[in-house]
């Protein structure tokens, strides 16, 4: 089980402090780079992350919602990235940007926003090691989990199953304590939170909490 905390939700002026705020307790720290354009909504990018790397030895988990992946993403696994996420809907060639990726050092991991199916993507899987699953439209943190979206994640996690593959299924938007145990049960296995750990009083104690239910249901599941 993967707990990444997004940066997203902590305080921009101070991200170093906020890495520091859950290390130890988290396993991921998630970058969300997005570049209003493929979401309408404009983050941090490359300068950040490099300078960022240095402050943490948190793995960082940089989630790209930027258009022309094929161009950028590799800068991010460059920096040290430990996984690099690109969007499905961006990206022309998904297979070889995740080549290019691993080959500068990262693993590579193929996002799937709101309204984009599952099925189109399964043939990708064996040349990913992360998928993730939007739980809510990219963009903007702080909305409403979609429990609909837990469909794609049984797809996925049946289909990488019946082939025997390693994939970390992650789930991202409005992951919290209400919602992270049917993220579980659905076969999920690396967990986005940025509003319920950044917004906690303890950010630490809240990716503890959250790990605690994931393993919970994860195993019922299992
Ligand atoms: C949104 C980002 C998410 C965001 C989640 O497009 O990809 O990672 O930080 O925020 P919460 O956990 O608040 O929904
Ligand atoms: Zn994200």
């Amino acid at each position: 089980m993967i707990v990444a905390p997004s940066i997203l939700a902590a305080d921009f002026a101070h991200l170093a402090d906020a890495a520091l705020a859950v290390e130890g307790a988290a396993d991921w720290l998630h970058v969300d780079v997005m570049d209003n354009h493929f979401v309408p909504n404009l983050t941090i990018g490359l300068p950040v992350v490099r300078s960022l790397r240095r402050t943490t030895t948190l793995p960082f988990d940089c989630h790209l919602m930027i258009t022309d992946p094929d161009r950028w993403a590799p800068g991010y696994a460059e920096a040290g990235a430990y996984n690099v996420t690109f969007h499905a809907e961006a990206a022309d060639d998904p297979v070889g940007l995740a080549k290019t990726l691993r080959a500068a050092g990262s693993r590579a991991g193929l996002a799937i926003d709101r309204d984009t199916p599952v099925e189109p993507y399964l043939e990708l899987l064996p040349h990913v090691d992360t998928l993730l699953i939007m739980t809510i439209k990219a963009g903007f943190g702080g909305q409403e989990f979609l429990p609909a979206m837990l469909d794609k994640v049984r797809t996925a996690r049946r289909h990488a199953a019946g082939g025997h593959l390693e994939l970390r299924i992650e789930v991202d938007g409005g992951i919290a304590a209400d919602t992270i145990e049917q993220a579980a049960e659905a076969g999920a296995d690396a967990f986005v939170a940025g509003t319920a750990v950044f917004g906690a009083e303890d950010p630490a104690e809240a990716v503890r909490h959250l790990r605690r239910l994931a393993e919970a249901a994860g195993g019922a599941a299992a």
